[in-house]
This record gives structure tokens, sequence and C-alpha cells, in this order.
């Protein structure tokens, strides 16, 4: 078992879903996916602090790394770092970027029924969130890769690795984000 290289592995193909989530901070702004609408509790379906445009430029920008990666490993021979055919490096690279932004979505939905505001702290969903909605559709609609990539024959090391780092990782990104005047919070 090659551990070094499972943890590369593991870190490599969720790269567009990580570049989703702080992408999607900075091209935010105009108007909120749920348009204002407030659901019976009064609150309001997902809050302002998710756009069309935060949406678009996370899924685009995933998309264009996704992208980059798969055809520089190819061009390499890295044949461990190949998404796969193209067409499945398409397929996967949609599902990471486009997972990571429904689970964000999700969460936002889930902190305004648990009555949370907007913006407020929720430790493991804000950290997890993209994470898992990633997670989700690769497994329904890749779930083979899936298996082969973060659990069988030890690969499930890789999958421990992610859930360690992702938490230091969304926090370092956050302060960045919070510095350059992107975020209004460091979380
Ligand atoms: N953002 C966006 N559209 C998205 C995701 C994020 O415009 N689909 C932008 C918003 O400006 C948002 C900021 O990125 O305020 C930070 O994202 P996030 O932390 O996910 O949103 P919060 O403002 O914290 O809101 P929530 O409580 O709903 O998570
Ligand atoms: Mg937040």
């Amino acid at each position: 078992m090659d551990i070094p290289l499972i943890l590369a592995q593991a870190f490599w193909f969720l790269i567009p879903a990580y570049v989703a989530n702080p992408t999607a901070v900075l091209f935010g702004g105009g108007k909120p996916m749920d348009s204002g609408l407030r659901l019976k509790d009064g609150r309001r379906l997902l809050g302002d602090g998710k756009t069309w445009r935060g949406f678009a430029g996370g899924i685009l920008s995933g998309m264009l790394i996704g992208g980059i990666q798969h055809a520089s490993a190819w061009a390499a021979g890295a044949s461990q770092f190949v998404f796969g055919s193209p067409l499945q490096a398409a397929l996967l690279i949609s599902l990471l970027t486009c997972g990571a932004l429904l689970g964000d979505i999700l969460g936002s939905f889930i902190k305004r029924r648990a009555g949370i505001e907007r913006g407020a702290k929720t430790p493991g969903l804000d950290q997890y969130d993209f994470l898992i909605g990633a997670t989700i559709l690769l497994i329904i609609l890749e779930t083979g890769w899936f298996l082969r990539t973060y659990v069988l024959d030890g690969a499930i090391i890789g999958l421990i690795f992610i859930v360690l780092i992702t938490p230091p990782m969304h926090r370092a990104v956050n302060v960045l984000g919070y510095r350059l005047g992107k975020k209004d919070v460091p979380w």
C-alpha cells in the first residue's frame, strides 16, 4: 500500500470542490438565489449569502481548475492523477463542483431552518457542507470511482486524511478572505 500516493490522490481529486467554495465568495454578490423568499417559519429559504453570481462563479472556476488538472496529468503521463476518460473526467469534475456548491446551499437551508442568522458561525456545517455535498453526488452517480478512490484497498486512509485537513484549510482560506476584505467574518 502506497500511503503517500493514496493521500496525494485523495487531495488532488477534491481540488475542484475545494476551489468552488471560496471562488463563490470571490464572485458573490447581486441577486440572492432565493429571491428573498421566506418560508412559513418566517425565515429566509437560504439568505443573502447564497447568490447566483457566487454559484455560477464557483462552478465555472472549479470546472476550469479541474479541466487544467486533468489535462496536465494526462499530458505528463501521470495516470494515477487523471480523472478518467474525457467524458468521465467531465462528469466527475461537474459532480465535484456542483456537489460542493449544492452542499453549501443545503448547509444554509439547514442553518435558516434552525434559526441561525446568515453568516453566523456553525461549527461542523461550515467546514464540511461542501464536502458532504460533493461526496453525496459522487456516491450516487460515480459509486465505483468513489469506492476505488476513497474507500477500498486502503483508500479510506485518504478519506480520513481529507476529513482531518479540511477544517484547518477552511479556516486558513476564510482568514485570508477576511483579510482581503472578501468576507465579513473570518470563518
Ligand atoms: N457566496 C455567494 N454565493 C454562494 C456562496 C457564497 O454569493 N453560492 C458569497 C456570499 O457573499 C457569502 C460569502 O460568499 O456571504 C460567504 O459564503 P458563506 O460563508 O457560505 O455564506 P454566509 O454569508 O456565511 O451565509 P450562510 O450563513 O448562509 O452560510
Ligand atoms: Mg459562512
